[in-house]
């Protein structure tokens, strides 16, 4: 049975007191916490950086999956391993050697993954799967919290499903954008198991509420 993970991203958390809102997701029933970092040339926006992380891994158990929206992306890698992270993704787009920046994510010690904007084929998986651990697939464009999920990315879920099941590999199948309790259970039906949720969970005044409610849609998918 497919395990789902549910990571809210902190993008929407409150940044002000951003150790007892990742305390507070976790003890809610977050799995992950998603850590979006954006540089303000590869996506329009700024964000949060490697000091950011290493101040709230003492908070959280759970993995620190660290979804890099930066260009270039390697010289960042070995500082958000020392950081805490577990997890680290980035765009294929974004790095001029995508197998060697896979490669440095492992050799620091994270899983590696890559990111797809909704744009973006998933041809940059062809040669490198065996260095994947995580495929995520953006279901917004990156840069904001906030926006409407794009259905189009429910046909790249499921096509990359289909070459995660051919490769016989253990690799997560992460989307991220727009995922709220009433799409959740499309998404794992077209093949996600790692659902990212911003301004659905920290937007809220409940996170255990929304939480436990992505889960009923999720069991009812894993019961079909
Ligand atoms: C967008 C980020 C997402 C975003 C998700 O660039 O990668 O992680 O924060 O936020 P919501 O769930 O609000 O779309
Ligand atoms: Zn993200």
């Amino acid at each position: 049975m497919t395990t789902y993970r549910i990571a809210p991203s902190i993008l929407s958390a409150d940044f002000a007191r951003l150790g007892e809102e990742v305390r507070t997701v976790v003890a809610s029933g977050a799995d992950i916490i998603h850590f979006d970092v954006m540089d303000n040339h590869y996506v329009p926006n700024l964000t949060i950086g490697p000091l950011v992380c290493q101040a709230i891994r003492p908070h959280v158990q759970v993995p620190i999956d660290v979804h890099l929206m930066v260009k270039p992306v390697d010289r960042l890698i070995p500082d958000f391993a020392k950081a805490g992270a577990d997890i680290i993704t980035f765009h294929p787009e974004a790095s001029e050697h995508i197998d060697r920046t896979l490669q440095l994510i492992r050799d620091n010690g994270c899983k590696a993954g890559l990111v797809f904007n909704p744009g973006s084929p998933l041809h940059f998986l062809d040669h490198v799967m065996d260095k994947i651990d995580i495929i995520l697939i953006m279901s917004v464009n990156p840069g904001f919290g906030g926006q409407s999920f794009i259905p189009q990315a429910l046909t790249k879920i499921a096509a990359a499903r289909r070459l995660i099941d051919d490769s016989g590999r253990d690799i997560m199948l992460e989307v991220d954008g727009g995922i709220k309790i009433d799409n959740i259970g499309a998404a794992a039906r077209a093949g996600a198991d790692t659902f990212v949720a911003g301004s659905a969970i920290f937007g809220q005044k409940d996170y255990k509420a929304v939480i436990d409610a992505m889960r009923v849609q999720l069991a009812q998918q894993a019961a079909q």
